[in-house]
């Protein structure tokens, strides 16, 4: 009997102290403020004791950081597939040692970047066979998807001109059409997965995409640790 009791205590106990881990995403093209939300919503959420961890994609560890460096730089030419074969390597490193732990311990995860990222720049940009992508994604994060993805949406020559003002990457290098393909790849996706992905216009001054995106991210955390 006592021992019942005590196990029925540290269920309760377990249940209130472990918080469920909440896994988000920050997507949407060049220069369209990701970084900068990052920055702003971690600082909100971390000023309420949450414990949250920041990281991006490609990259978040050391072997991906590493692939980062290959992917972006503008003197390397990659063929789409090879491409495609490094984000998604890069993604299943990141995936392992960072984001899965951190989930599995109960933080908040704010991740600049992940599989919606290659279904838009692979997929659409690069024109390569969505189905694959969605398999190999499915592979790299052995099913994980994220909570909530916040996808900032902005004209594309004003965030080309955002991002170019501190220096062009690989990427950014490639054309006008490119982008546009990028853009038409997020809007579809979030057509797809309208409760997952929620769309933030990005031509709006910090301030107010930053109270939008608080206000969307603390529901979603509310909704999952009340469950
Ligand atoms: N709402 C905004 N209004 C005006 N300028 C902004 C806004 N948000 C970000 N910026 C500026 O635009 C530039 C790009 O922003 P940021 O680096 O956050 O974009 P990003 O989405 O992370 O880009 P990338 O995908 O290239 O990493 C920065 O100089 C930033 O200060
Ligand atoms: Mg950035």
């Amino acid at each position: 009997m006592v021992f019942v009791i005590y196990l029925e205590t540290a269920y309760y106990v377990t249940r209130i102290v472990m918080k469920k881990g909440v896994f988000i995403t920050l997507e949407g093209s060049d220069g369209s403020g990701k970084s900068v939300q990052a920055g702003l919503l971690i600082k909100n959420l971390k000023k309420l004791g949450f414990n949250v961890v920041h990281t991006r994609e490609p990259g978040g560890t050391a072997v991906a950081e590493v692939l980062r460096k290959i992917l972006l730089a503008p003197k390397n030419k990659i063929f789409p597939l090879t491409e495609l074969l490094l984000y998604e390597a890069s993604r299943a490193q990141h995936t392992e040692e960072i984001i899965r732990p951190a989930l599995n311990s109960g933080k908040i995860i704010i991740c600049e970047r992940y599989s919606d990222a290659s279904v838009a720049y692979q997929g659409f940009g690069r024109n390569m066979d969505k189905n694959i992508i969605f398999r190999l994604n499915e592979i790299a994060t052995s099913g994980l998807n994220p909570d909530l993805t916040i996808f900032f949406d902005m004209d594309i020559k004003k965030g080309l001109g955002r991002a170019r003002r501190r220096g062009k990457d690989r990427l950014e290098n490639e054309d006008f059409e490119f982008h546009k393909r990028v853009r038409k790849g997020y809007l579809w996706l979030n057509k797809k997965f309208s409760k997952r992905i929620k769309v933030i216009k990005a031509n709006d001054t910090i301030e107010n995409i930053a109270k939008k995106i608080f206000d969307i991210v603390l529901i979603k955390i509310t909704r999952i640790r009340a469950n």
